[in-house]
C-alpha cells in the first residue's frame, strides 16, 4: 500500500527506518499528472532499488512568468493510485511552504554554469534550469535516495542535473531513461492534452522529423542542411520553431566531417502548446 506524505518530517522518518533497515531508495521526481512515461521510470525503479519514492510536485521557480504554471494540470489522487499500482511505496507531495520554507521571494538557488545549461532550452526560457536544479537539490536532501531516474525526453535536463550531481558530489546514481511514445510516436508529456484534436493530428510530426534528422546525417548530409530541412518541414506542418538542432552528446555544436555520437533536438510550438522531443544515435 503507497503512503502519502506531505510533511517532511514523516519523510525523513520514514526513509530514516528504510535505511537502517540495509535497503536501498530510489526517487522519481515528477510534477504530477503522471502518465505511462513515469510509471515505466517507477518500475525501472523498483529494479535498481528496495524502496521507490515518487516526488510530485508542481515546481514554481521553474515556470517563467509567461508560462503554463498556473494551467499546468494537477491530479493529486489519480497520481497516488497510479503509482501504487506502479509499485511505488511512497508519494512525496509537499506543498511550496516545506519545498521552500523562506518564502518563493528568499529562494537560495542552485545553478549549473557552463554550455549545458545555457544553450537551447536555457537560452530560451531563462532561469529554467535554474528552478529545476533548486528543486532537485531540495528532493536529494529530502529523500536521500541512492539511485534517481530521470526520462530522456528531457533531454537536456538530465545532462544539467548529471553536471549538478558531479559537481555538488550528491552520493546518487543518476539514471536516464527511454522515451515511451504514444503508437503514432508522439513522445509521452503532460503537456499532451493541451492539444486540440488538429494538433494531436499533427503532434506526431515531431517523431517523423527527427527520425529524417537520423537518417539525413547517417547519410552524410552536412548539418547545417539537416536543421534547415528539419526546421521547413516542421515549419509546413503547423509549427512554430523554436530550434531544431544535431549536437554532440553532451550538447555541444559538432565539428562538421567528425564522427561520432550525436542528438538530435527539437523544440516546437502547436497552437498555445510547446513540446519538446529528441532522439540519440
Ligand atoms: O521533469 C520534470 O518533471 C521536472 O523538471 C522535475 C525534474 C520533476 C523537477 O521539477
Amino acid at each position: 500500500m503507497i503512503e502519502t506524505v506531505t510533511q517532511l518530517k514523516r519523510l525523513r522518518a520514514l526513509v530514516r527506518s528504510w535505511k537502517k533497515a540495509g535497503l536501498k531508495v530510489a526517487l522519481v521526481p515528477t510534477m504530477g499528472n503522471l502518465h505511462e512515461g513515469h510509471f515505466s521510470l517507477v518500475r525501472q525503479a523498483r529494479r535498481h532499488a528496495d524502496k521507490v519514492v515518487a516526488s510530485v510536485f508542481v515546481n514554481p521557480t521553474q515556470f517563467g512568468p509567461n508560462e503554463d504554471f498556473d494551467r499546468y494540470p494537477r491530479t493529486p489522487e489519480a497520481d497516488a493510485a497510479g503509482l501504487e499500482a506502479a509499485g511505488c511505496d511512497l508519494a512525496w507531495m509537499p506543498g511550496v511552504d516545506e519545498m521552500y520554507p523562506l518564502g518563493l521571494a528568499h529562494t537560495t538557488t542552485v545553478s549549473v554554469n557552463g554550455n549545458v545549461a545555457a544553450v537551447l532550452e536555457g537560452e530560451r526560457r531563462p532561469g529554467h534550469f535554474d528552478g529545476v536544479c533548486t528543486v532537485v537539490s531540495r528532493l536529494f536532501n529530502q529523500v536521500t535516495p541512492d539511485v534517481a531516474l530521470f526520462g530522456k525526453k528531457d533531454y537536456q535536463q538530465l545532462a544539467v542535473i548529471r553536471q549538478l550531481v558531479d559537481e555538488l558530489q550528491f552520493p546518487v546514481d543518476i539514471i536516464g531513461a527511454e522515451i515511451v511514445r504514444e503508437p503514432d510516436g508522439l513522445a509521452r508529456s503532460s503537456r499532451n492534452q493541451y492539444l486540440n484534436e488538429t494538433e494531436r493530428a499533427v503532434a506526431p510530426q515531431l517523431h517523423r522529423v527527427l527520425r529524417e534528422m537520423r537518417a539525413a546525417c547517417a547519410a552524410g548530409l552536412p548539418r547545417q542542411l539537416v536543421e534547415q530541412s528539419a526546421t521547413q518541414a516542421l515549419a509546413q506542418a503547423g509549427f512554430v520553431v523554436d530550434y531544431a538542432v544535431v549536437r554532440q552528446r553532451d550538447l555541444a555544436e559538432p565539428v562538421d566531417g567528425q564522427p561520432g555520437e550525436r542528438v538530435a533536438l527539437l523544440a516546437a510550438r502547436i497552437g498555445t502548446t510547446r513540446l519538446i522531443d529528441n532522439i540519440e544515435f
